[in-house]
């Protein structure tokens, strides 16, 4: 079927509107986040996690590479079909059997999207394509001019950007732009760049770029250094205006700018950024659980937004703060992330405030000379367990034995 970007047969979609001003939220976890090793995920498993990133608010689902294996071109056309509300993208390298086979995963998709890529880094274009720049410009251009017909829209992608002479690529995107790209994506693909020089980078396009104002700029960031959600969010402040971005951030090595730490922060911090996403904040936390059951790969417990330990205090300075007002140790409250509630954990370095308020909720009203023998059984049986359970505090109220209760 031919598509044309003048003609998208999507009449709910503002993505294609570069003129929005808010962050296009597009999500790789099942290109990018799915191609790194542990995370690989069956068709079934992508069709799950992209009703999931749907629902979410996600604006552009990259849901594979379908030229990479007839599973993932499967994967990609199944989500095209079912998944209505988000952009339906594929990614393909320039060259015109991927592109093709793009094209075709996507055929059913109600708004369709191939995302072109090439290395533009003088490291790239000699010892990985042997390409001079202006081969890589010509692959460029053919691949965007062939992907048009094939699609709604395009997205081009100058592969190792971060490392690419700025005028040369401001040159690239230039020409890109001419052949009908709407979407410019500059990766750090090896997660080299600090903020500031990414957002230097990207003021700069924005004013050498031949029809930068019809574009949507993107950036796509690796966690390499552990900077992947700055440089994200550097790159927005000057002007980025898509992020590439995945849940609980897996992706190749390090993994990938993470999708609900950007959306947090955007949020957290809404009059620093000026600027917003259309997700779902509450539904993060329940997209990040899903992920880790179809993967079978956990995320660290002190992981931002969606670790056990983010909405978590076991200090007894920490919950007696708690007590008094949540805001003096939490930024954002746990429900707006779809976590049900802050959890004062009792262990070795919980006080008397936070275990008096258990004691209270399970029941037990102690007097304070009660409350002190109480409180000195509880440090001695926390010196021997990593986290005391409601059971061990009912034994404890009572007088018995917290061991006997197992
Ligand atoms: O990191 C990268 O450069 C990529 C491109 C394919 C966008 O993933
Ligand atoms: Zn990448």
């Amino acid at each position: 079927m031919m598509k044309t970007q003048d003609q998208p047969n999507s009449e709910s979609s503002d993505v294609s509107d570069v003129a929005a001003d808010r962050v296009r939220i597009f999500d790789t976890t099942l290109r990018d986040g799915e191609q790194a090793p542990g995370f690989a995920m069956d068709r079934r498993a992508k069709l799950r996690m992209a009703h999931a990133l749907e629902a979410l608010g996600v604006d552009i689902i990259e849901a594979g590479f379908p030229q990479a294996s007839p599973d993932d071109f499967a994967a990609v056309a199944e989500i095209a079909r079912v998944v209505r509300n988000s952009t339906i993208c594929g990614l393909a390298r320039c060259q015109p059997g991927d592109i093709d086979t793009t094209g075709r995963a996507l055929e059913a998709a109600h708004h369709s999207r191939i995302h072109v890529f090439l290395s533009t880094s003088p490291l790239h274009r000699e010892h990985k394509l042997g390409m001079s720049k202006s081969q890589v410009i010509d692959t460029a251009v053919a691949a965007i001019e062939r992907a048009r017909g094939l699609c709604h829209e395009v997205e081009f992608s100058a592969e190792d950007a971060l490392r690419t002479e700025p005028e040369y690529l401001a040159e690239v995107f230039s020409a890109a732009i001419a052949a009908g790209a709407t979407t410019l994506n500059a990766p750090d693909t090896v997660g080299y760049t600090t903020p500031a020089e990414m957002a230097e980078l990207f003021a700069y396009l924005r004013q050498h770029v031949k029809g930068a104002e019809r574009v949507v700029f993107s950036t796509h960031c690796h966690d390499d250094l552990g900077m992947a959600v700055a440089n994200s969010l550097a790159a927005v402040s000057a002007g980025a205006r898509q992020v590439e971005c995945t849940i609980n951030g897996i992706g190749e090595r390090a993994g990938n700018a993470s999708l609900e730490e950007i959306v947090m922060a955007l949020r957290v911090r809404a009059p620093h950024f000026g600027v917003g996403t259309r997700i779902d904040s509450r539904k993060l936390y329940p997209t990040s659980r899903l992920l880790t059951q179809l993967t079978g790969q956990a995320v660290p417990r002190n992981k931002a937004i969606v670790g056990d330990n983010a909405f978590a205090h076991e200090s007894g300075i920490h919950q007696h703060g708690m007590l008094k007002h949540r805001g003096t140790y939490e930024i954002m409250r746990p429900q707006d992330v779809g976590i049900a509630e802050t959890k004062l954990v009792l262990g070795k370095h919980s006080g008397r405030h936070a275990l008096r308020q258990r004691l209270q909720a399970l029941g037990h009203e102690l007097d304070d000379s009660l409350m002190d023998g109480v409180f000195a059984r509880f440090k001695a049986l926390a010196d021997k367990k990593q986290e005391i359970h409601d059971e061990d505090l009912e034994a404890l109220a009572l007088g018995q034995d917290p061991d006997a209760a197992g």
